[in-house]
């Protein structure tokens, strides 16, 4: 499926890119700039920004239950992750308005 049309970026890249910034360090914050970096590309629209995030969330959540690290430890780096909601997540963050909307 993809994901950034502007960048033609499938979620399975962005899900091997999130793996790969985990394996180097896997409690290091991902935000959906450090992704497209690591992918050598840039955010034009932002407006696939609420889907990366989910896309990170689903994959760090997933990442860690397989990983051999304590409960506590997962949840409160988990609340950070889920903190980029507030900022990537909103509508009101798409930084365009809702009549120049392509779907
Ligand atoms: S859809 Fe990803 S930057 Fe525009």
């Amino acid at each position: 499926m993809l994901i950034c049309h502007c960048n033609i970026i499938t979620e399975k890249e962005i899900e091997q890119t999130i793996v790969g910034l985990l394996d180097q360090d896997p409690w290091q914050l991902i935000v959906p700039a450090k992704v497209y970096h690591a992918m050598h590309k840039r955010g034009r629209c932002c407006g696939c920004f609420p889907n990366v995030v989910e896309t990170i969330i689903r994959v760090t959540e997933n990442y860690h239950a397989r990983s051999q690290a304590s409960g506590v430890d997962i949840v409160s780096h988990l609340d950070r992750v889920r903190g980029l909601r507030v900022q990537y997540g909103s509508r009101t963050h798409e930084r365009r308005t809702t009549d120049h909307r392509a779907a």
